[in-house]
């Protein structure tokens, strides 16, 4: 069963999806240890990381970071994930730079660059956060692609239909087996995709956000618009 979180505003995504990732963090240190955090790319959540920065609530030494996608950029281009993320929040907090896994989409072999990063990955992340795109692609999992049907490699290489079209991305079974699954979306664009990913007949080929279908969804008033089900509201 979906969470769902609708705030009125897209400004007013970010104070709710905090205080949810400070407490998601915490229960994890305080039930394994440390916390294993995947992050996404995209507009969406980049207040959500700054915001991130004045969490006191979180012990960021036992956290690890990982991605859920990459395009195949330097780290220091505009286009980068991790340059995003790490404007935002890695350069703001007191995060071992050890514990931070960026996917190297970048390099000349992607798939041998996939292989690694798959060996990084722990059997089950503690919390994913994912992002939706109009055509309702999640991560780098576009409508269509070959790399839905995955169900070995935990990290593909792709082309997507979003530019920079080359891409590395986390598979199906990575956010199946994610403890928790959090979705931001904001904006109009969004809401039709929106619906059908959580309210629509399954088929995630068609609509590969149902994979986070189970999770908690962060949406602002016009990216819920289409949708049937009652909610919460922030
Ligand atoms: C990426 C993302 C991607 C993103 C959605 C939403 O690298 O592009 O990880 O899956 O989350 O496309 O992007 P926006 O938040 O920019 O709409």
């Amino acid at each position: 069963m979906s969470e769902l979180i609708v705030v009125a505003r897209p400004a007013e995504l970010a104070r709710p999806a905090v205080e949810w990732l400070e407490l998601e963090v915490s229960r994890a240190i305080s039930e394994r240890g440390r916390c294993t955090l995947a992050l996404s790319g995209g507009r969406t959540p980049e207040p959500v990381y700054r915001e991130l920065t004045s969490a006191s609530g979180i012990d960021w030494k036992r956290v690890e970071i990982f991605f859920s996608d990459e395009r195949a950029v330097a780290p220091d281009h505009p286009d980068s994930n991790y340059r995003m993320v790490r404007a935002a929040l890695l350069s703001r907090v007191p995060i071992p730079a050890g514990q931070v896994h960026r996917m190297e989409a970048e390099r000349a072999d992607r798939d041998a660059a996939a292989r690694d990063y798959e060996r990084l990955l722990p059997r089950a992340l503690d919390i994913l956060l994912l992002g939706i795109g109009p055509d309702g692609h999640t991560a780098s999992l576009f409508p269509g692609s070959a790399a839905l049907d995955e169900r070995q490699r935990l990290v593909l290489p792709v082309l997507g239909a979003k530019p920079p079209a080359e891409r590395m991305t986390i598979t199906p079974p990575v956010i199946e087996a994610a403890r928790k699954v959090a979705v931001l979306a904001s904006g109009e664009d969004k809401a039709a995709m929106v619906a059908r990913a959580l309210e629509g007949p399954l088929a995630p080929t068609a609509v590969p956000a149902q994979l986070a279908r189970r999770g908690t969804w962060f949406l602002d008033q016009a990216a819920a618009a289409r949708l049937t089900a009652p909610r919460i509201t922030a």
